[in-house]
């Protein structure tokens, strides 16, 4: 695994966008593989200005997302099929139809997962993005998740749900279930960029890179990808 430390989250950003950049650069038809989050938030405006002063074209770029909350549809404020267009998709020249998520409306969810399957098979990733939860998970694969997973229903871990209940009016309102990309798909990725940040991630951090190799820490799967980089701050790198 290739480590990048930077002194703060801006320089993260910034680093992070210079790799997808150059992807898109390299490979105009590039399939990016994308995540939520507050994580991203950072390289997402990158590349935003870097499209606005350059004009890097995403035109033929197909994107694929990780994850979705189930019961909560496109046009929901809080899922992340709305998140992707409000903080990236409305500021690149990407094409809507170009851009995949799971359905968090689909009226049944095992035949949406093998959707997804599918569309993940005829679509092979140059590069997979990933935040990762504090309790090491990425996606949503919680810990416990077998590495052979592909897309599937997950029931949310509750430290999970309390992270993310930042983000919605109340805990109430967090989703209980999602649809994640399983463990399996997200190591068929070409390449993988993973971004943490800030002290409640150090410890998820250190299990990544120096941990034993075990589904309790989904994360650590990660250690036998070819071609997988991680871009931490100073904060999250304090255990390493
Ligand atoms: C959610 C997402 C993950 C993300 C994680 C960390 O659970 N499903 O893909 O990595 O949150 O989020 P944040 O970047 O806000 O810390």
């Amino acid at each position: 695994m290739r480590i990048i430390i930077t002194k703060d989250y801006d320089e993260l950003s910034k680093k992070a966008a210079e790799i997808i950049i150059g992807i898109v650069k390299n490979k105009p038809t590039a399939v990016l593989g994308l995540a939520t989050g507050t994580t991203p938030l950072g390289l997402y405006g990158e590349l935003k200005a870097d499209r606005d002063k350059n004009g890097t074209d995403y035109s033929k770029v197909r994107a694929v997302n990780l994850d979705e909350y189930a019961g909560l549809g496109a046009d929901n404020k809080n899922s992340y099929a709305h998140f992707m267009r409000e903080n990236l998709f409305n500021g690149l020249n990407i094409d809507l139809k170009n851009t995949y998520i799971e359905n968090g409306a689909a009226a049944d969810g095992a035949a949406e997962c093998k959707r997804y399957d599918a569309l993940l098979e005829s679509l092979p990733r140059d590069i997979q993005l990933l935040g990762i939860g504090s309790n090491g998970h990425i996606a949503f694969n919680e810990p416990g998740t077998p590495f052979g997973a592909t897309t599937h229903t997950v029931e949310l871990a509750a430290s999970t749900v309390k992270d993310n209940s930042r983000l919605f009016d109340s805990i109430d309102d967090v989703p209980r279930k999602a649809y994640t990309m399983g463990l399996k798909s997200i190591m068929q990725s070409r390449s993988i960029l993973v971004l943490a940040t800030g002290a409640n991630k150090a410890e998820a951090v250190k299990n990544l890179v120096n941990g034993k190799i075990t589904e309790d820490v989904p994360a650590s799967v990660l250690q036998l990808h070819p071609d997988c980089t991680l871009i931490c701050d100073s904060a999250a790198a304090a255990l390493l």
